[in-house]
């Protein structure tokens, strides 16, 4: 028996023109009729209700930090917490510039990479029927800001055409600021590998501080072959860099790279690197800024070295403040709190732990704080810094870009009003709250075609093909990426006996198929002949749900303010103070890898063992549902063949209750916030 397509590609035809690759997303956009009216941040977003709690300390070095933010540059458009834009986030930059102007203090902007595969905006020009790559019309937005120092996220190399991109548009922009220590690119022009940015960055910051800075990516392998990249061990070897290390003048070393910072994570290579410099300057300060596990993390090395890591997707803009880099710098600037902590973990003594650590006494002072990424948040930390209004002109004009931008990919064309919020983790898998009830009936209500409509119908597929929650209010063709961008299209087998497809969930959970183990593996087959497998799985899938979620079990807050909305509550190494908002947590629930549906079974009682039924699973996973098939006595064999799974929206189209407040879809609170209230 063969698996095939024909049934299933029919199906979906109804909804849109069918593209039998796998290579782009297929999304039915075509299909749109109604588009809504847009106003500011981005017009239709929401305002948070929720102050900061409390101004941000200043010292003598300060940096702002984004990371992994995914192409969500309009900011998250349905969540109250982080509704502000780029063009908000440049607004907000000049002021704080002129913040530490007139506290005579420095600041650096910094950004440690993963640019896109997460949201419309970046993703949408890289389908087919736009035909460009992931990042073209989202990157020269992104650039609108003058960052200090960036470094390269493991997205921008899956795909060679966007490596190309990286390197030929992206690295150019920023120039001497771009820095890709270890990650170089095959010049098609030379066939020469070159640096894709530059290896090493020496400045001097307004304020007089000598800074020797890298940017250094994890030990990545799953890169296309337009890029190579050396691993942090061996790049500590290299001659450039002892000799950049050894330079006689540096009064910090600015680490950077798309690295998690926490001293625990298997994946942290900035630890190599920082190790490597310690054993030639034994008290200069590193301080480190990282991204990749899409986490709030902030981690102390020694007593003059910290990491901070900012979050993921536009949700957080990371701030760390630094005085007594060197004696001569202004520690304590006026009018502003001044950071307190020494760098040593809340609540312990001075470690001694693995790491090699400076040798001389520290004068050093740190704070660090995850600010929510909405205006209020913005306006709240710029306030005294402002001649005029908020916003910049550059500022505006860069809200006013996205916005035009979202139009012109049609990004707000509307499928659909999402009636309720469901979420992948903060309510019971498949409870009312839970994403997974939703797709049961998605697709129990999509995958059907008219000559197969009577025959029962399993339905058997990943979790992980989900990117983000989804949220209520409009559900549009900007939903469709945020939520489920994959490209993986359905496959089916006829006439399966009952006995031996009902077995089949449970044969893939069980791990004893290689499915589960693909799916976890950290170079999950994300190639250039498929890029959709994990254009969004970043960090790649791991069972730890636990890191890669907003919210993760912290100590107890105090609270300030009477009212508390769902948001991050982290622990770090300094405690359990560094969220700029104080939220409520955001409960947990685990879920399994896969998850069935199904169709026209009988509604009384169950079927006789061998009953046929029709057998449908994601084609990524065909191959495992084969040999879990053979393995009970089967005989199957997998022949390529798929169709696209735009079943959202068809779901969204086709349902009356999603169809009832269009095109004035009423918008919720956001992920976390209680879906009965
Ligand atoms: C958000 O607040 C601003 C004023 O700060 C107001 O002009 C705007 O209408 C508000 N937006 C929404 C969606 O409430
Ligand atoms: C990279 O792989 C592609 C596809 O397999 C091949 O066509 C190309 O020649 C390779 N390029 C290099 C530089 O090895
Ligand atoms: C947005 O800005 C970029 C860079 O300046 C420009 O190339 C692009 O045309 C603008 N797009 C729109 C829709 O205004
Ligand atoms: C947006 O929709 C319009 C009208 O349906 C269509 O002509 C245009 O090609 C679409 N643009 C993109 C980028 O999909
Ligand atoms: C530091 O840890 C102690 C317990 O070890 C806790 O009571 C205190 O709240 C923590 N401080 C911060 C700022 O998190
Ligand atoms: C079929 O789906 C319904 C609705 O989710 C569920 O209650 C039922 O248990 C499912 N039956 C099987 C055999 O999976
Ligand atoms: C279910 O109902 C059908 C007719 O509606 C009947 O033929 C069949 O015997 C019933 N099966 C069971 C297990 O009750
Ligand atoms: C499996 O099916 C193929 C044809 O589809 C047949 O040639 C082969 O003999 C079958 N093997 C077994 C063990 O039944
Ligand atoms: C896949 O489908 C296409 C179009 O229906 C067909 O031409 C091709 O032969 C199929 N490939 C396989 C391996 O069945
Ligand atoms: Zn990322
Ligand atoms: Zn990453």
């Amino acid at each position: 028996m063969r698996v095939g397509n024909s049934v299933w590609a029919s199906a979906l035809l109804a909804l849109s023109t069918p593209i039998l690759a796998c290579e782009s997303c297929e999304h039915p956009e075509r299909d749109v009729v109604m588009t809504r009216n847009v106003r500011r941040m981005q017009p239709d977003a929401q305002n948070t209700t929720v102050e900061p709690r409390g101004p941000l300390a200043w010292g003598q070095l300060n940096v702002l930090h984004t990371t992994d933010t995914h192409g969500w540059l309009e900011g998250h458009i349905r969540e109250q917490n982080y509704g502000a834009d780029w063009g908000d986030y440049v607004s907000f930059v000049k002021h704080m510039r002129q913040k530490a102007r007139d506290l005579d203090v420095d600041l650096l902007v910094v950004d440690t990479g993963d640019l896109h595969d997460g949201a419309g905006l970046s993703d949408a020009t890289g389908v087919a029927t736009y035909s460009g790559v992931n990042g073209q019309l989202s990157n020269p937005i992104f650039e609108q800001l003058d960052y200090d120092l960036l470094t390269i996220g493991n997205h921008e190399l899956y795909v060679s055409a966007i490596a190309y991109e990286t390197f030929n548009q992206f690295a150019k922009a920023y120039g001497e600021r771009y820095l890709t220590s270890n990650v170089q690119i095959r010049n098609p022009s030379t066939g020469e590998l070159e640096y894709v940015g530059k290896k090493y960055r020496y400045f001097r910051t307004q304020k007089g501080l000598r800074i020797m800075a890298f940017g250094v990516l994890f030990d990545f392998t799953g890169n296309s072959n337009a890029s190579f990249v050396t691993k942090a061990a061996d790049m500590v070897k290299e001659s450039w860099f002892v000799d950049a290390v050894n330079h006689k003048n540096v009064d910090a070393f600015v680490l950077i790279g798309h690295n998690p910072v926490g001293l625990k994570s298997s994946t942290n290579t900035l630890q190599t690197v920082y190790k490597a410099i310690r054993a030639i300057k034994p008290d200069t300060p590193i301080q480190m800024f990282g991204g990749h596990t899409h986490i709030r993390d902030f981690a102390v090395y020694d007593d003059k070295s910290v990491g901070l890591e900012s979050g993921r997707y536009c949700e957080t803009l990371g701030w760390l403040a630094v005085s007594g880099i060197n004696p001569h710098g202004k520690a304590n600037p006026k009018g502003v709190p001044n950071p307190t902590m020494k760098a040593q973990k809340n609540g312990t003594t001075p470690t001694s732990s693995s790491l090699a650590s400076s040798t001389s006494a520290s004068s050093m002072r740190f704070f660090r704080r995850y600010l929510d990424w909405n205006r209020m948040t913005f306006e709240y930390h710029a306030e005294g810094s402002q001649a005029k209004a908020f916003d910049t002109t550059k500022g505006l004009a860069v809200t006013k870009n996205i916005t035009a931008t979202r139009k012109e990919l049609n990004l707000t064309s509307i499928y659909g009003c999402a009636p309720q919020t469901w979420c992948l983790s903060c309510a019971p898998f498949k409870s009312e709250g839970s994403i997974y009830s939703l797709l049961d009936t998605a697709l129990s209500a999509t995958i059907v075609t008219k000559e197969r409509a009577d025959k029962p119908r399993l339905i058997v597929t990943n979790t992980g093909h989900i990117r983000f929650d989804l949220a209520e209010g409009t559900f549009d063709y900007d939903s469709s990426f945020i939520v489920s961008p994959f490209t993986d299209a359905f496959q089916y087998l006829p006439d399966v006996p009952y006995h031996l497809a009902s077995q089949v969930l449970e044969g893939l959970e069980s791990g004893n198929y290689p499915s589960k183990r693909d799916l976890s593996s950290a170079d999950f087959g994300f190639t250039q002949m498929n890029p959709s497998l994990d254009s969004c799985i970043d960090p790649p899938v791991t069972h730890d749900h636990l890191v890669t979620k907003r919210s993760y079990p912290g100590g107890r807050i105090i609270r300030r303010q009477t009212t508390t909305t769902p948001g991050y509550t982290t622990t770090d190494d300094f405690g359990t103070d560094g969220d700029d908002t104080i939220h409520s947590k955001i409960p947990y629930y685990s879920y399994p890898n896969f998850f069935q549906s199904n169709g026209s079974l009988p509604a009384n009682g169950t079927l006789t063992a061998d009953a046929p039924v029709d057998l449908i699973f994601l084609d990524y996973i065909a191959g495992s549902v084969v040999k879990v098939l053979n393995g009970l006595g089967g005989n199957y064999t997998n022949d390529e063949n798929f169709t696209t799974n735009s079943y959202l929206p068809k779901y969204a189209q086709m349902s009356s209750e999603w169809q009832a407040n269009v095109p004035h879809c009423p918008v919720g609170l956001g992920i976390g916030y209680n879906i009965t209230s």
